[in-house]
């Protein structure tokens, strides 16, 4: 059992997350499509990722054998990458978008940013097929104001910025950092572990927080209906034995379901998915503080970005979509999600301090801050999803800063 330290820093963590972040905890919203979107399991997918060992040379292909970057011609077609531009990619990963960036235009430069330090040896291997091109920077999205600023970069010069929200692959098929559900590990989760060793894992927050905290996490960050349930058993369970690895927690849920349940569920391409899955979602935002980071990100791409840049952010399930979508239309995050989406864009340019001389587009295309370099959020070619079907609930938004 853990001590009484740890339930309290997981506890405080619970509070903050539930404080800060954008998401409403109370009301959640399922719109018809959203409800499909089991973007949780990115992972479900029989997606080869060697090992976390890094490639001995740098040459591109091997690194997008990591990860393959989503939607890749859309982002770059979206941050239009011209001869001597400067971006940021705030989710460096295995570098595929950085890349592509790098290989559309000449000099361009890229500031490189991941809070997992795996990510950050990549890019320190990358820059050097690209010297000078690449700035590796390692930190959370909270830390990026800071680390830009020491790089040198001021506030309002960016000419893009990319957001990939989410795990890697190289995170999610490395069963030593246990985010998968299929491949067994240590029950941990943490993106950032190596930086952070004192910070709760996953096997923490199941082992030490009550009943009512773990369900509250399964239902807010899972999305999860059945949470209350799961809680249960993961409670029961653990009052025999401490939940340590990631199959023991997946057998955990999978026990509180009829056999017939256990794949029931299906992802988006109507393949299986595990009845864990959910579960396993939940915990990772919670113990990685993923929807508060992904509005600090927001708002820090929008302070770096000049009047004319880019920027483009994927998404992998509702809960990340509403965030963006929000933060774009300018809508409050605190905004009850029962009206419509045309409803909250009005409320949200009537709201607006900065009323004058404002456009109001009918079909909600701008704000006062943003331009949407398409009407409608794209999302991958069934071409794409072919080959990676790990990008499959991706939702792409890009806007050009006013
Ligand atoms: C979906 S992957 C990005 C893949 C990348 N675009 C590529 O082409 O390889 C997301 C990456 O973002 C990083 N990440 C997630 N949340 C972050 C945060 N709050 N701050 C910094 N990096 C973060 C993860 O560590 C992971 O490497």
């Amino acid at each position: 059992m853990l001590s009484q330290n740890l339930y309290q820093l997981c506890k405080c963590l619970f509070l903050h997350n539930l404080k800060l972040n954008s998401v409403n905890v109370a009301r959640r919203i399922h719109s018809s499509s959203e409800k499909r979107s089991d973007s949780e399991s990115k992972e479900q997918t029989g997606q080869k990722c060697e090992t976390e060992e890094l490639p001995q040379n740098t040459e591109n292909s091997n690194f997008g054998r990591l990860h393959i970057p989503v939607m890749l011609e859309e982002v770059v077609k979206c941050l239009s990458p011209q001869p001597g531009q400067r971006f940021l990619d705030m989710t460096f990963g295995a570098g595929g978008h950085t890349t592509a960036l790098l290989e559309k235009a000449s000099g361009i430069t890229v500031y490189a940013l991941d809070r997992d330090p795996t990510a950050y040896k990549i890019a320190q291997q990358l820059s050097e097929a690209y010297p000078k091109q690449i700035q590796p920077l390692l930190g959370q999205f909270s830390q990026s104001e800071a680390l830009l600023i020491s790089s040198g970069v001021e506030p309002g010069t960016l000419d893009g910025v990319l957001l990939d929200a989410g795990c890697s692959s190289v995170q999610f098929d490395t069963p030593e950092r246990g985010f998968s559900l299929q491949k067994d590990g240590p029950l941990d989760m943490r993106m950032d572990s190596d930086r952070y060793p004192d910070m709760p894992t996953a096997a923490d927050v199941v082992n030490a927080l009550d009943q009512q905290a773990i369900a509250s996490i399964l239902r807010t960050y899972g999305e999860e209906r059945h949470a209350r349930k799961i809680a249960a058993a993961i409670v029961q369970a653990r009052s025999i034995y401490p939940i340590t690895r990631t199959q023991q927690l997946a057998s955990i849920v999978a026990g509180a379901f009829p056999s017939s349940a256990l794949y029931a569920r299906k992802d988006l391409l109507q393949r299986p998915a595990h009845i864990a899955t959910k579960t396993f979602q939940g915990l990772r935002i919670f113990v990685n503080d993923e929807l508060h980071e992904l509005f600090i990100g927001l708002r820090t791409a929008e302070k770096f970005l000049k009047p004319g840049g880019r920027l483009v952010a994927l998404s992998f399930h509702s809960l990340e979509d509403r965030i963006i979508k929000r933060f774009l239309h300018g809508i409050d995050m605190t905004e009850k999600y029962n009206l419509g989406s045309k409803q909250k864009i009005r409320q949200a340019l009537r709201n607006s301090s900065r009323g004058e001389g404002r456009q109001e587009s009918p079909c909600g295309k701008s704000n006062l801050k943003w331009t949407f370099i398409q009407k409608k959020v794209l999302t991958p070619q069934a071409k794409d999803i072919q080959t990676n079907p790990r990008g499959r609930s991706a939702k792409l938004r890009a806007a050009i800063k006013i």
